[in-house]
């Protein structure tokens, strides 16, 4: 008797914890995905929506390796660059393919900055700039992950206190979900034991044909922007907010990447293409639209929305077929295009930019979602 009833309890518990399992809106899976060069293993988890897309993230650099999407006829593709192992992604860090940015996305210049009356010395990794967080950025980093019962993926990274220069021991978490609705969202949240500076942001580069299958210059952009940060040779933005009305940076209505990307234009010229911040609008602080694209060939579409105030479009114009990614594709020049959300580059040096200094007690928070509809 008493034994049936133990049973019964026990079939009962399994029944609600597979119902709870089958509840949630994404099924999680994971798999070792290789050895760091510190000897630790990380790890790659798979998320897989209702209607079959899917995104595999490892708590290496939080990098998005794949995002399978449908194109209108139903079809799944790899719509971001990566690599099929993680030892690419150690081998070739600089491009930061898919990873996860910080302490400060984008470039300070000088390499410096001061805060308080301190002045802080960071790595000068591109020219005499800090780019993406110095030599060893939040993308070299093996993050604590956890599943979270609604079938998020939170990682967790705690940066010591002077790591890359930076003041405080930052405390970053970072959640990606993959919703039914056909979203990859991004919740950015951190804290800090000191005044530091922080800009996160997600450094996937985009192709909506499919990964490898040649340039981006045919889709189609929109981005919500009325102005964007023109910048110096080094591209650290001059501090001015320039209108895009009546110049190639102007996405306020849809148009080709390929269509203006070389003109004669001494902006364009500075970056080899795209490679600017554009000053989103928006009305408070809500999540909101920034970009728009349209592949037009497959008919897949992806909108970004963010509670960033800027957001980097960059074309992939350092890419030049050194890399091979997955599948032993050779990205190319212009092969992929990233929207990277953000607060604009520079901030710690340009007091007249939304500041990106947090304290002691504050809790920052962020989120860009990334939508796929067809
Ligand atoms: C960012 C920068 C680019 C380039 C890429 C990585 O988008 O703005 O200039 O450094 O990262 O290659």
């Amino acid at each position: 008797m008493e034994a049936l009833s133990l049973r019964r309890q026990l079939a009962a518990t399994l029944f609600l914890l597979g119902s709870i399992h089958m509840n949630a809106a994404t099924k999680m899976t994971s798999a070792d995905f290789g050895t760091t060069p510190e000897g630790a293993t990380a790890r790659i988890y798979t998320l897989t929506n209702k209607n079959g897309l899917e995104a595999r993230i490892t708590n290496y650099g939080g990098i998005v390796v794949s995002l399978k999407t449908p194109d209108r006829n139903g079809a799944m593709a790899d719509v971001v660059l990566g690599f099929d192992a993680l030892a690419g992604y150690i081998s070739s860090p600089s491009p930061y393919l898919g990873a996860l940015i910080g302490r400060y996305g984008n470039r300070i210049g000088h390499a410096r900055f001061t805060l308080d009356g301190v002045e802080y010395k960071l790595a000068a990794n591109n020219g005499e700039n800090s780019l993406h967080g110095g030599t060893h950025g939040f993308n070299q980093k093996l993050w604590t992950a956890r599943e979270l019962p609604d079938g998020g993926l939170e990682l967790t990274y705690l940066s010591k206190d002077g790591e890359e220069g930076y003041p405080g021991n930052l405390k970053a978490v970072v959640d990606y979900h993959l919703t039914d609705s056909n979203e990859l969202r991004i919740d950015y949240s951190a804290t800090t034991d000191k005044d530091t500076v922080l800009n996160l942001t997600n450094h996937s580069y985009f192709n909506l044909k499919g990964q490898g299958q040649g340039d981006i210059l045919g889709h189609l952009v929109m981005l919500n922007a009325k102005q964007y940060t023109p910048v110096d040779a080094g591209l650290i933005p001059t501090g001015e907010l320039r209108a895009v009305s009546g110049t190639p940076f102007d996405f306020s209505r849809s148009i080709a990447i390929g269509t203006r990307i070389e003109q004669n234009d001494d902006q364009l010229k500075l970056g080899k293409g795209y490679d600017h911040n554009w000053v989103l609008n928006r009305s408070g602080k809500a999540l909101s639209l920034a970009a728009r694209v349209v592949e037009p060939s497959t008919g897949r579409v992806m909108e970004v929305s963010t509670t960033e105030p800027g957001v980097q479009f960059y074309t992939g114009n350092f890419l030049d077929g050194t890399i091979k990614g997955k599948g032993g594709k050779a990205y190319q020049q212009r092969y992929g295009f990233c929207l990277e959300t953000q607060h604009f580059p520079d901030s710690p040096n340009k007091p007249k930019f939304p500041s990106t200094v947090l304290k002691p007690g504050q809790q920052f928070y962020s989120t860009t979602v990334f939508k796929f509809l067809k």
